[in-house]
């Protein structure tokens, strides 16, 4: 049989999903949903991942299981294709992980990048870290391969992990035989999208920083979001020429805009090049290319705003998607971990040529 083609991805229920996330993997999954090409899709949250760092807060990850199940919902992720399913339900994947975690060495995961970085922004002192916050890597490992996934669609900064599943992925099946497969992760198609950077312009739209436009913001919301974004603070007048370099507006350009949004909202530019041209050249105001950009904006947030807002009307009917996919999910995780404990050699009360054998070798044959 050819090997299937399976999507796994997920975010962590810390809050409802802002842009970032649409551009930079929720609107590549609906794309790939409906593509046809897989033969599996599950997209979880990854709600005990989120408790490791949000030990005291279990309130926090509680309250947005439902939110985030609403994005995805509203983005267009359609259950009857995808399985929508929630970690902690999934008991499989802490087994998993308690196996793979004797593949891992510290000395690993502590040069796993990610980790490092989470550990400073954190400032946890170094012999205060949580265990399962050092090892949520591992953990990740096993959401990835218990459901035997190809193809991760992440960001970048996911990009460490992936490698330490393939590590291990290989190393299970040098020691324990081929069983698990080797995913791969899928990255957005340009830079803007990798990054979106946050309305203020920083590195990453991020909910501490306050910098965020959600999938949820209603549309007055969004409109002074973009006006008030920021741009190149040495604009000062419309004739000064412009920089890109950095510009917020231009990069959601980059990741917003399509050739035919021009002669629908800006039909004296054939295009972003021109558009970016004219602005470098001096005589392009701001307030125009804000403009631009939020028409864009809310044509396609519009939609996933009232699909929202339509699905939020019956909450019992996302909690029984969430339910049903949490069963579908446990399903093939229980599918691989019986092959895991076979290559593992502890499958006890189902070899029965080992009960045999031994029944023999013990009564002196
Ligand atoms: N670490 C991911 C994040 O912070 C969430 C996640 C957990 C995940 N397990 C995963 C993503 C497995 C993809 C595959 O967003």
């Amino acid at each position: 049989m050819a090997q299937q083609k399976i999507i796994l991805t997920g975010d962590r229920p810390t809050g409802k999903l802002h842009i970032g996330h649409y551009v930079g993997s929720l609107r590549r999954r609906v794309e790939l949903q409906n593509s046809g090409l897989f033969d599996r899709i599950f997209i979880f949250e990854a709600d005990g991942q989120a408790l490791t760092d949000n030990i005291e807060n279990p309130e926090k990850v509680r309250q947005n299981v439902i939110e985030v199940a609403l994005d995805y919902l509203a983005c267009g992720i359609d259950p009857s294709k995808s399985t929508l399913f929630i970690q902690s339900q999934i008991p499989e994947l802490c087994e998993l992980t308690f196996y793979f975690m004797d593949l891992v060495s510290v000395a690993r995961l502590q040069r796993n990048p990610t980790v490092k970085t989470e550990i400073q922004m954190r400032k946890f002192e170094s012999n205060s870290i949580p265990v399962g916050f050092f090892t949520y890597p591992i953990s990740q490992a096993a959401d990835i391969t218990a459901f035997k996934a190809t193809t991760v669609p992440v960001g970048e900064d996911q990009e460490p992990m992936l490698e330490q599943a393939r590590e291990i992925v290989r190393r299970f099946n040098y020691i324990y035989g081929d069983t698990l497969v080797e995913p791969n992760i899928l990255l957005p198609e340009n830079s803007a999208c990798l990054r979106l950077p946050g309305t203020d312009g920083k590195a990453k739209m991020s909910k501490s920083l306050g910098n965020c436009i959600y999938l949820s913001d209603e549309a007055d919301e969004v409109e002074k979001k973009v006006r008030s974004m920021y741009t190149d603070p040495n604009h000062l007048r419309v004739s000064d020429p412009g920089s890109l370099e950095g510009n917020t507006v231009f990069t959601y350009l980059d990741a917003f805009s399509r050739p035919e949004h021009f002669g629908r909202y800006l039909p004296d530019y054939p295009n972003l090049d021109e558009l970016k041209a004219h602005y470098q050249r001096g005589g392009l105001g701001d307030m125009k290319v804000k403009k631009f950009l939020a028409a864009i904006m809310q044509e396609e947030l519009e939609p996933i705003r009232e699909r929202r807002k339509e699905f939020a009307k019956d909450i019992p009917a996302i909690y029984e998607i969430l339910r049903k996919g949490c069963e579908v999910a446990r399903e093939a995780a229980a599918q691989t971990l019986s092959e895991v404990r076979r290559a593992m050699k502890i499958n006890y009360f189902e070899d029965e040529a080992l009960i045999s054998e031994q029944a023999k070798r013990f009564s002196g044959e």
